[in-house]
């Protein structure tokens, strides 16, 4: 047989998934393989726990590739990896399962099992086999957007959120050494990085697991490197978040006026069976703060309905938190229960018809919200940066403000990745318009 060469990563999930998939061809194209944009030699599927859904759709690829793919090395990564292991290997022909942990290092894991030097599975969560996401070798490496990088800050999560499956696939809270992060920006920015978007899955806790310095200290370290256009982080927790990471926004213009955080539910009853640590009465606070220093910010959100026990009357607050928050932006799901989280133990109440009814509503409830506060911005003046030529018109193109709204103004291909100012003129759908100032 020849010795395998070609690889293809198809990837599932959120953006920690995405920035692993970035590590994991550079560990491929190390050990001497090649990209390919077809299925290979080696497929590699990074995937995602977070919702059954996540999983099906990934199961179905992979039993899709095993059947027409009989010689291809078949590659499961990523948190359902971790989740399943062995079962992907006895129950759907997966040659290797690789997890969180091991995966920027799969060039050497899957060499060493093309020379029989493993059994398969490296799924291990002790600390010696982590990888660490700061790597030089990213640097050089483009995203989609070619000025942009995503900086993994923290990797793993300690909050066990009642419905949540990324604690046991991720793993404990791993921060990253603040000066090696904030060399890495350098290296970037050296590089012609213009905008960093920093990761973790709850960033408000970075440092608590190694003592290193606290989130806000580190947000205003890398805001103040010269040479960077916007800095933008995700994701924060109400429970963490505090007033000194305002202040460092408010005093760093470069910092995206954009903050994602996920209240999941506005009924206290569920926010406690949800072990989500905070209070309706807390949020309002940090809402409230907000609202003083940084008055035109856009807040996001995320938001679960049907979580065990959830009445009418929890969902109907979700409604009218949403309504008096007024949400930017909300990512609404319906819950889905995850084998080994605490909520799996209780009884999935909500029948689908009704879950799916409170989606609905919540999704015209936030859809209405987002659209009057875009119409706040008309006559307002802000910075965007430009991303690509809008679809619908070769002479117009289309970015994002420094609240993180899309917006177009007239432009052409060189203005992709400029710095503008504009003043906003008009909405249309969801989208801005705006003109370029002078
Ligand atoms: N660390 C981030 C993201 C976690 S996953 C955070 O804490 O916000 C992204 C979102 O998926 C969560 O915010 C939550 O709204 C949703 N989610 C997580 N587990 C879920 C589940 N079992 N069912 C439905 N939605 C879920
Ligand atoms: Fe999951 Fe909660 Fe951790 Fe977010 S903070 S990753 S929702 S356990
Ligand atoms: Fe991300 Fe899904 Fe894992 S949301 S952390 S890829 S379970």
């Amino acid at each position: 047989m020849k010795t395998p060469k070609t690889f293809t990563i198809v990837t599932f999930g959120c953006q920690m998934n995405k920035s692993d998939s970035e590590l994991m061809e550079i560990s491929l194209l190390q050990e001497g393989f090649v990209k390919s944009t077809t299925y290979g030699d080696i497929i590699i599927f990074n995937t995602c726990s977070v919702r059954k859904h996540a999983e099906d759709r990934a199961l179905a690829h992979i039993i899709e590739a095993r059947n027409a793919y009989k010689n291809s090395i078949i590659v499961v990564a990523g948190c359902m990896a971790q989740r399943l292991s062995r079962e992907l290997k006895s129950n759907y022909g997966v040659d290797l399962v690789v997890g969180p942990y091991h995966s920027p290092a799969i060039g050497s894991i899957i060499k060493n099992f093309i020379q029989h030097q493993s059994n398969g599975e490296y799924i291990s969560q002790d600390v010696k086999d982590f990888v660490s996401r700061i790597h030089p070798s990213l640097a050089t490496h483009k995203d989609d957007l070619p000025w942009h990088k995503w900086v993994t800050i923290s990797h793993g999560c300690e909050n066990y959120c009642a419905y949540c499956i990324v604690p046991y696939v991720r793993g404990k809270l791993i921060s990253f050494p603040s000066q090696q992060i904030i060399d890495y920006c350098k290296l970037l920015i050296g590089n012609g990085i213009t905008e960093i978007t920093l990761l973790g899955q709850n960033v408000n806790q970075y440092g608590q697991d190694s003592g290193d310095i606290p989130f806000y200290t580190l947000l205003e370290k890398i805001a103040q490197l010269p040479g960077l256009y916007k800095l933008n982080f995700i994701t924060s927790h109400p429970k963490d978040f505090n007033i000194e990471i305002l202040h460092v926004i408010n005093n760093n213009p470069v910092i995206a006026r954009s903050i994602h955080l996920p209240l999941q539910s506005g009924s206290d009853t569920v926010l406690q069976a949800m072990n989500r640590q905070y209070t309706m009465k807390h949020y309002y606070t940090i809402i409230d703060a907000i609202h003083k220093l940084l008055p035109m910010a856009s807040i996001s959100t995320d938001l679960i309905v049907g979580f065990p026990g959830e009445t009418q009357k929890d969902f109907e607050d979700t409604i009218n938190a949403v309504r008096t928050i007024q949400f930017d932006e909300a990512f609404t799901y319906k819950y889905s229960p995850r084998e080994g989280t605490k909520a799996f133990t209780l009884p999935d109440s909500v029948p689908d018809t009704a879950k799916q009814e409170r989606l609905d509503m919540l999704i015209q409830t936030v859809r209405e919200i987002s659209q009057k506060r875009l119409m706040n911005h008309i006559h307002t003046t802000t910075d965007m940066i430009v991303e690509r030529i809008s679809k619908k018109s070769e002479d117009e193109v289309m970015g994002k403000t420094i609240y993180n709204h899309p917006i177009i103004i007239k432009g052409a291909k060189e203005d992709i990745g400029k710095k503008y100012t504009v003043t906003i003129v008009s909405l249309k759908g969801s989208t801005l318009y705006g003109e370029r100032s002078a």
